[in-house]
């Protein structure tokens, strides 16, 4: 089980998460990788979870549940042993992140804080996301179901997704739909989730058009000039890095 070729390949994992940690969390670019390995828990939870993996790929029984249910406690990660994690992932911050067991995650991923990938329900067999290479998934998503995320896909913070994600798609919302796909926005008729009609918004639209008209109505039977009634739109605010801890 733990030969010389298992540990070499867990220390070249190790190694990849701490690159993994400098490359992509900005707050992390100028620290030690002795440093990040004491105090980054997403870094921890991951060393572990290549230790509880391989015990599990083994056979070997209770243990890598007893590891996996630790590391929990420390981290706040809770990642099933049998989840296939690729290389060079980074979960950032880390806690209340949980991996089910059928998961699988490709190639530099990224997963912020309480990002779940999870099942929908109690069947058994292949029930949690597989995520392609180079995926960021953002703070408080819910990636539900044996669904399928493409490679280079970018999950918005708090969406839950239980639809296929295609590759290089910006998906966001609940249920996530695309925003962006390789960078352009979804074109066909049914193609704008992200601006879905406001039937309130509608509402107050149409009375202050109406009390316009009443007022204009006024001002001509008292010849005083009436003030504007006036709709503002709600800023549309955007931090300048959408991507980033
Ligand atoms: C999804 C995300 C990656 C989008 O990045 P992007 O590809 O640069 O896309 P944009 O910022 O151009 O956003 C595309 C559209 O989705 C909307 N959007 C972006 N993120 C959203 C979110 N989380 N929820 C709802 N809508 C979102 C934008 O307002 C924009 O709408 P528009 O089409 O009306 O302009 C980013 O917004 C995000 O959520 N990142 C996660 C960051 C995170 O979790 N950080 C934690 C650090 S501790």
């Amino acid at each position: 089980m733990l030969g010389l070729g298992t540990l070499t390949r867990v220390s070249r994992e190790l190694r990849e998460d701490l690159t993994a940690a400098q490359d992509r969390d900005p707050a992390a670019r100028d620290v030690g990788r002795v440093e990040i390995l004491l105090t980054y828990g997403g870094v921890q939870a991951l060393l572990s979870h290549r230790v509880a993996h391989v015990m599990h790929d083994a056979g070997v029984p209770f243990a890598p549940r007893l590891l996996a249910a630790a590391t929990r406690t420390i981290t706040g990660v809770e990642i099933h042993p049998a989840a296939r994690i690729g290389r060079g992932p980074l979960i950032d911050h880390g806690t209340g992140v949980v991996i089910g067991e059928t998961a699988e995650i490709g190639d530099n991923v990224t997963l912020y804080q309480e990002v779940t990938l999870g099942g929908t329900g109690f069947q058994r067999g292949k029930r949690h996301p597989t995520v392609g290479d180079d995926v960021v998934v953002g703070s408080g998503a819910k990636l539900l179901g044996p669904i399928e995320v493409g490679d280079r896909a970018k999950i918005g913070a708090n969406s839950v997704v239980i639809h296929d994600v295609p590759a290089a798609a910006t998906v966001v919302g609940n249920p996530g739909h695309p925003v962006r796909v390789d960078g352009e926005r979804p074109s066909g008729p049914d193609a704008d989730w992200a601006h879905l009609p406001d039937p309130v918004a509608d509402a107050i639209r149409g009375l202050a058009n109406r009390v316009g008209e009443l007022e204009e109505l006024v001002a001509e039977l008292t010849g005083r000039k009436p003030e504007g009634a006036e709709v503002r739109e709600l800023p549309n605010r955007r931090g300048p890095d959408s991507v980033g801890g």
